[in-house]
């Protein structure tokens, strides 16, 4: 059978192109990259635990990125860890502060049913650790209820993950709202939250909303990937769950990864220059982007809420009788690049637990396609993917037997 890459690779790159796949992964424009390469082999090659000269201009690297990131969230200084990812600074969160709890009696961690996977299943390792996990449903448009948030809580959770915006219908979570129960409820009670697809793109102030723990990837803001960081209030306390040495991160061992450290510090910088401004225009494109598309495409169901709850960012549709691979594909071909389902497990072809736990029937999961609007995005490219979308979604409903059924049906 002929692989999909060939395919594509075949069929050649289409004369316009359009990535809104900035989930999955972004593009690293070239500000960002210029200032990665010097430190490959120019400065800051060495290593930042290292007291000669190219390991101190690392260090510098390290100490200017947490500093500038600092600064836009409201942490103090050494609140800030680095890692390589957001998955790793999940991780750490989750599985640190469960190593380094003292009671052992608090033994549930509460998780909503839409995280990321690098939430729910360190949360699921836990479990197989003797921890309870408590998973908290959410709306149809991705919302946790409060009221039942607090009755979950009890004398035995150490730790509540609830995500501040998710990564695939855009909901967002009102966060101080959520925060503020947990410790009305109890003070002790860890409150971490998965920030990877809403810094610099809504406002975060970690000591106005007290938050606890913090996750923040890079490559979600046109930064490199290989960077992650995890924000822990100074008052909390976490183990490492990696054993090593040789960093100058106390609970992340293993060298820092520099030059896209440095890219990420670039990415910050560029991504606060004008943050209102250009998260508006964004607005304005999500918006064209979401009525363009149920005005031209029939049997279409938005995923997630509209307005000043949806991140800035975010587009996601269910279209009826045709599967998300195939549009992924088609629109490929035509130079328009989304994903389908669950942004990081398309690979998997399973419907994405989101949509599902949104109350979408499996059939409406298959079809949910994801679109992620960046601030360098133009009106044109907006147009452009109006104006492949129907056509695309028109072929394939024409030649799946689903959508033949359909279509014979409404003839009828
Ligand atoms: C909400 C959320 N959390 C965590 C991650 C994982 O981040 P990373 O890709 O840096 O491991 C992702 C990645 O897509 C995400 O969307």
């Amino acid at each position: 059978m002929r692989k999909v890459s060939e395919f594509l690779i075949e069929h050649g790159k289409p004369s316009r192109e359009v990535y809104l796949d900035h989930e999955n992964s972004g593009w690293v424009p070239p500000e960002v990259v210029n200032e990665m390469l010097p430190y490959f082999n120019q400065k800051g090659y060495g290593h930042p635990s290292i007291t000669n000269r190219p390991g101190w201009e690392a260090y510098e690297v390290l100490e200017s990125t947490l500093e500038l990131v600092g600064r836009t969230l409201n942490v103090s200084d050494g609140e800030l860890i680095i890692t390589h990812s957001g998955t790793e600074s999940n991780n750490l969160a989750i599985k640190g502060a469960a190593l380094a709890r003292t009671d052992k009696e608090r033994y549930k961690i509460i998780v909503s049913a839409i995280e990321h996977p690098s939430v729910i299943f360190p949360a699921r390792t836990l479990e197989e650790h003797g921890f309870k996990l408590v998973t908290i449903p959410v709306d149809n448009e991705g919302f946790v209820d409060p009221e039942m948030l607090e009755a979950l809580i009890d004398e035995k959770t150490f730790m509540v993950s609830i995500q501040a915006v998710n990564h695939e219908i855009g909901t967002i979570q009102n966060l101080e709202e959520l925060v503020k129960i947990v410790k009305e409820r109890d003070e002790k009670i860890i409150f971490h939250t998965d920030a990877s697809d809403a810094y610099a793109r809504i406002p975060l102030d970690v000591k106005k909303l007290g938050i606890d723990m913090m996750t923040i990837s890079s490559h979600k803001i046109h930064g490199p990937k290989g960077v992650g960081l995890l924000y822990v209030d100074k008052k909390i306390k976490i183990k490492s769950i990696l054993d090593g040495a040789l960093s100058t991160q106390r609970f992340w061992p293993g060298v820092e990864n520099v030059p896209a450290l440095a890219g990420f510090r670039k990415a910050v910088e560029l991504a606060f220059t004008d943050f209102e401004k250009i998260v508006e225009r964004m607005k304005v494109l999500r918006d064209r982007l979401i009525d363009g598309i149920i005005e031209k495409v029939p049997d279409v169901l938005l995923n997630g809420p509209r307005g000043e709850k949806r991140a800035p960012d975010n587009v996601n549709v269910s279209f009826l009788h045709v599967e998300g691979e195939s549009i992924t594909i088609e629109l490929s071909t035509r130079g328009v690049y989304v994903s389908s389902g669950s942004a990081c497990t398309s690979r998997v072809l399973e419907p994405s637990h989101v949509i599902l736990a949104i109350g979408r029937r499996y059939e409406e999961a298959h079809g949910s396609i994801l679109f992620k609007i960046s601030r360098y995005h133009t009106e044109g490219d907006i147009e452009y993917a109006l104006s492949q979308i129907p056509p695309a979604i028109q072929r394939l409903r024409t030649i799946s037997p689903l959508g033949r059924e359909i279509m014979e049906e409404a003839v009828d």
